[in-house]
């Protein structure tokens, strides 16, 4: 493999970057009235707006040349086809199986992966829709009304997300919960008021061996037999989701209850596996139907659509841009509607945990940045808070606006009041005010550094007609994939994360040196030893 800072093209972006580092935005739109309509995109119902980046169509054929040179679509079609292209846990990497149509052929060391995907969610919706007619009921014959997901990390961020995002579309006599943290306060507020009788927990878990869910798992196992009594009633209360039978039946749920999925199919990739049965049970599967179908037609836009006009790559292109050539460190997600209140956070695993690494797929330490952080919060709530540093802080931070046309709840204006806001931030962003601008307006000299805004700070604008579940689907797979195209050119594996270990085994090491009944012999760094005997007197003091 070519080291990625020889390749021409990558020299030529380096060199071409040079040249747009002191263009601003007003240039590039100034010498060309039609850059607004002509820097866009669109794929199944997405329209992307890319013309507010510090680009011009040179930087778009050398994204195409660097992309050839990383020999991305060879990478595409390997994923799309089950080669093993999580190379350190030697697995493929097959999530756009999970929502391929049922006649279609995908093999896994020779097998045909889809029927099986299939089966899985025919037993999810059956179970989904006996849930929701009541048809299923509890241990003592009352119907299920509360619903509690619990899980951690991919296991927990794609569920809830997808729950606050799809909620229009809940069956609202439904309380749906989500129980993540170890912290036993989670567990406590997900169960305050619920009765057991009328209480499900799924259990999800990817290795059914994570410390937070199986903890949570066991005490939400004692607070049902607290009032169920019979440890039958586990049966009718508890599921599992997992790839792991074993540990699943020793934990006592009816593997019969067990809802499997695939080692092919990663924790922060699982949303649309059976990992999204709480999100079925909440919408019903013919919506989380018509989510898989949007994934699968974003899968197809990205598969087949010719590069100057895919989305997933040049969204991946634009990180890829900022990070390694303007110094870019984080990316700054906003979405413009409330439902997708938990998408930057769900964002933040899938980007982060898949591109955050340090050595390249053939273990060399990389000499460029690889994932920027990514973050955010939706608008309009965000302009309050943190704007102020994305228009005038020193820092560049590239932002993707999201935002819908139709709003599912229309209340007077409100909706024209949000997207105004949307348009203005980008525009304001790009274009700033100059000093000339301010002092005309009547500002005294002083003041007139305070009140310009540079502008030259790029920014997306995806537009969708209005929240759907299709729409999910396709935007959950729209970053998937750029995060993809990002992990092929910095040519790291996005699908394993060794990086979560070492803290985990150090915890474990841990635990029993806080619990003692005497006082352990420590044999940490002098920080940890102290950190750990403040806490076990402090603990004391605990009425
Ligand atoms: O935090 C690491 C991780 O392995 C994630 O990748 C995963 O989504 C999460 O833990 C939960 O794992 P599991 O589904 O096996 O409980």
């Amino acid at each position: 493999m070519t080291p990625l800072k020889e390749m021409q093209a990558w020299k030529a972006l380096e060199a071409h970057a040079t040249t747009l580092q002191s263009k601003h935005l007003r240039e590039l739109f100034a010498a060309d009235p039609k850059r607004g309509e002509r820097m866009t995109a669109e794929a199944c119902g997405l329209f992307l707006d890319y013309s507010k980046h510090r680009i011009d169509d040179e930087t778009l054929r050398l994204f195409q040349a660097l992309a050839a040179e990383a020999g991305l679509k060879d990478r595409r079609a390997a994923m799309f086809a089950g080669e093993k292209i999580n190379v350190t846990e030697n697995r493929a990497v097959l999530h756009t199986a999970l929502r391929a149509p049922r006649e279609a052929v995908i093999e896994v060391d020779g097998h045909n992966v889809v029927p099986d995907v299939h089966a899985v969610l025919d037993k999810m919706a059956e179970f989904a829709e006996s849930l929701r007619s009541g048809a299923w009921t509890g241990y003592t014959g009352k119907p299920i009304r509360n619903v509690i997901n619990i899980g951690i990390g991919g296991s927990d961020l794609g569920p809830v997300m997808a729950y606050e995002a799809l909620r229009h579309y809940s069956q609202r006599e439904l309380t749906m919960r989500f129980v993540s943290n170890v912290d036993g306060s989670d567990f406590a507020e997900a169960v305050h008021g619920l009765d057991p009788e009328e209480t499900l927990f799924i259990v999800s878990s990817k290795t059914f061996t994570t410390l937070e869910t199986m903890t949570n798992a066991h005490s939400a196992r004692v607070w049902a037999l607290g009032k169920l009594k019979h440890a039958e009633a586990v049966a009718k209360h508890f599921v599992a989701v997992s790839t792991n039978a074993k540990e699943v039946a020793k934990f006592g749920i009816d593997t019969a209850n067990m809802f499997g999925f695939w080692d092919w199919v990663g924790g922060r990739y699982s949303m649309d596996a059976a990992i999204g049965l709480s999100t079925m049970i909440a919408i019903g599967a013919e919506n989380f139907r018509r989510m898989l179908a949007g994934f699968h037609a974003m899968d197809e836009h990205f598969r087949t659509a010719p590069l100057e006009r895919n989305l997933p790559f040049l969204m991946g292109m634009l990180t890829v841009w900022y990070t390694s050539f303007f110094g870019a460190e984080t990316v700054a997600v906003l979405p413009y509607d409330n439902y997708l209140k938990r998408f930057p956070a769900y964002l933040q695993q899938l980007t982060m945990e898949s591109n955050g690494k340090h050595v390249t797929l053939d273990g060399r330490r990389v000499d460029y940045q690889t994932c920027p952080i990514f973050w955010g919060e939706p608008g309009t709530n965000g302009q309050h808070s943190f704007y102020q540093l994305i228009h005038q802080g020193t820092r560049l931070i590239p932002c993707d606006f999201i935002g819908f046309a139709q709003s599912l709840n229309p209340l007077g204006n409100h909706h024209d009041l949000l997207m105004s806001n949307i348009f203005a931030q980008a525009e304001a962003l790009a274009f700033g005010k100059t000093p000339e601008q301010v002092k005309a307006e009547g500002t005294a000299d002083w003041l007139v550094p305070h009140r310009t805004f540079e502008g030259n700070r790029p920014s997306s604008v995806i537009l969708a007609e209005k929240m759907t579940p299709e729409i999910l689907g396709q935007l959950v797979a729209l970053y998937e994939h750029s995060v993809f195209v990002q992990g092929v050119v910095w040519q790291v594996d996005s699908f394993d994360q060794w990086g979560v270990e070492l803290g985990k085994v150090l915890a474990v090491r841990i635990i029993p040196e806080l619990e003692s009944a005497t006082e352990p012999e420590l044999k940490h760094d002098s920080s940890t030893n102290a950190l750990i005997r403040r806490y076990r007197a402090m603990r004391r003091k605990q009425g």
